[in-house]
């Protein structure tokens, strides 16, 4: 059976697409034929809506966390929902042995038929964003681009280096993304330039341009890349680049590029 990919998707900072992305690589990987599977684990429930999914949906990744339900039974639709139960959750998670690693063990019991699982981290590095972390063998930075987005991923940073060193040594880096960008601006240029000094090739070429229409389609849920898919075209190459990085999954790289011709056209 192929290995499952579980890339948790982080930032120190609120409010730098991490969501957006969860659900746009998730959207774009299922049209290249990947099986993925998104996790929701921020109690503003963010994710879960994006997907439109009902609020009152159940079981939850909470109720995984706290031991009430296996995580395959919590997935509806392809997701794993949260909501401010989550929050509830991570404090009881707080008192218990071996608390960095329950969502690890939760997720390994998935049915191994994904190919990918995109974790959906709070805008927080505590004890959600490690137990990601150590659920996962990829980590994907984003960062809005501003003036600190470099301080922000290098805090980011440091938590995924203490997850490999402490508790999941296969952890590795799947790349830093710089987002809501505007490189008509001195500062989203700066900032593109002062991450690529730091990361170098860990900075994937993909920059997602800031747009309106963002909100536009969160509020309607409806995947920017039916919604724009002139900006959609910008998730189409990132997901191109995740592929280059996930070598098992060579085969839906050229089903992405026909996705990504068909749209540009
Ligand atoms: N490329 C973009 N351009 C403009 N707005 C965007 C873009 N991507 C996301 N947004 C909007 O920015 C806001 C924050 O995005 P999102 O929820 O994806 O970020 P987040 O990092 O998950 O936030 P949080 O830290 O609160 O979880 C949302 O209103 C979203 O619609
Ligand atoms: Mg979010």
């Amino acid at each position: 059976m192929a290995k499952t990919h579980t890339i948790a998707v982080l930032s120190q900072k609120g409010g730098t697409g991490k969501t957006t992305t969860v659900r746009t690589l998730a959207d774009a990987l299922r049209r290249a034929g990947v099986r993925t599977l998104a996790v929701d684990l921020d109690p503003q429930g963010n994710l879960s809506d994006y997907f439109d999914l009902p609020p009152d949906a159940e079981p939850t990744i909470a109720d995984v966390l706290s031991g009430r339900a296996t995580a395959a039974e919590a997935i509806h639709e392809d997701l794993i929902p949260a909501n401010l139960s989550l929050a509830e959750a991570e404090l009881m998670l707080g008192g218990k042995m071996g608390r960095e690693m329950t969502l690890r063990r939760a997720l390994a019991k998935v049915p191994d038929d994904y190919q990918v699982m995109l974790i959906d981290c709070p805008p927080s590095l505590g004890l959600l964003t490690v137990n990601a972390l150590v659920a996962a063998d990829r980590a994907l930075v984003t960062a809005e681009a501003q003036y600190f987005a470099l301080q922000g991923v290098e805090q980011a940073m440091e938590v995924v280096e203490l997850a490999r060193d402490s508790l999941n040594p296969a952890l590795e880096l799947l790349g830093v993304l710089l987002n809501l960008a505007d490189m008509r601006t001195v500062h989203s240029r700066e900032a593109l330039v002062s991450l690529q000094e730091r990361f170098g090739e860990q900075v994937f070429a993909t920059v997602i341009r800031s747009s309106i229409a963002y909100a536009e389609s969160a509020e309607r849920a409806k995947s920017i890349l039916d919604h724009r898919p002139d900006l959609g075209a910008d998730y189409l190459a990132l997901a191109g680049e995740v592929l280059e990085r996930l070598p098992e999954l060579a085969d839906a790289r050229k089903r992405l590029a026909q996705l990504a011709q068909s749209a540009s056209t």
